[in-house]
């Protein structure tokens, strides 16, 4: 099985969930940017997994990527905006007949989401899906994410591949 596990990652948050889903998939899952998402690296693919984090109660957009730019706030460390944002990467992804999952890095109480605009995205170039969006939680507005979240998501990831290897 071919499994890849894509993000948008501007603090590290969503990428750490990133690679916990792909720890628990098994071996054959990678976790990828946006941009080495691409070609070959996802032609075929059995199963895309998608993740970004909640930005502006939705998954995050051009405008809130350009203002977290031009005002970065009280950020930790400056935001990664060097990779397409999620939206983008789903405008160029060809369509495909392969299985889809997504996943959101958010804050516990808040409206909103963006794992519903993924899937929504992935099954209109085909993609099905396989499991409601993955909600992982991170403890203020840039992380860390909650102590046993990654554990979480690793599980989550083995449970993506037991629906893989069903029947
Ligand atoms: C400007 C800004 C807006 C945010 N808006 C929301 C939001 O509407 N809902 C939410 O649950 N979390 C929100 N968050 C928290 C982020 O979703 C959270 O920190 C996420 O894990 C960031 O992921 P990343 O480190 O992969 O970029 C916001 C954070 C920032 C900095």
């Amino acid at each position: 099985m071919k499994a890849i596990v894509v993000f948008e990652s501007l603090w590290g948050n969503t990428a750490a969930a990133a690679r916990a889903i792909a720890e628990g998939i098994g071996l054959e899952a990678q976790a990828m940017t946006t941009s080495e998402a691409a070609g070959e690296a996802i032609a075929g693919a059995d199963l895309i997994v998608a993740g970004a984090p909640v930005l502006g109660f939705r998954l995050p957009t051009e405008d809130m990527r350009e203002s977290i730019r031009k005002n970065p706030g009280k950020a930790p460390a400056p935001p990664d905006l060097s990779q397409p944002s999620m939206r983008t990467w789903l405008e160029g992804l060809p369509e495909g007949h392969g299985c889809c999952a997504a996943f959101e890095t958010r804050l516990r109480m808040s409206p909103g989401g963006s794992t519903s605009t993924i899937l929504h995205d992935l099954e209109e170039l085909g993609y099905r899906p396989i499991a409601k969006g993955g909600r992982f939680i991170v403890k203020g507005k840039y992380g860390p994410l909650r102590d046993g979240e990654l554990e979480k998501a690793r599980h989550w990831g083995e449970e993506l591949a037991g629906v893989m290897a069903a029947p």
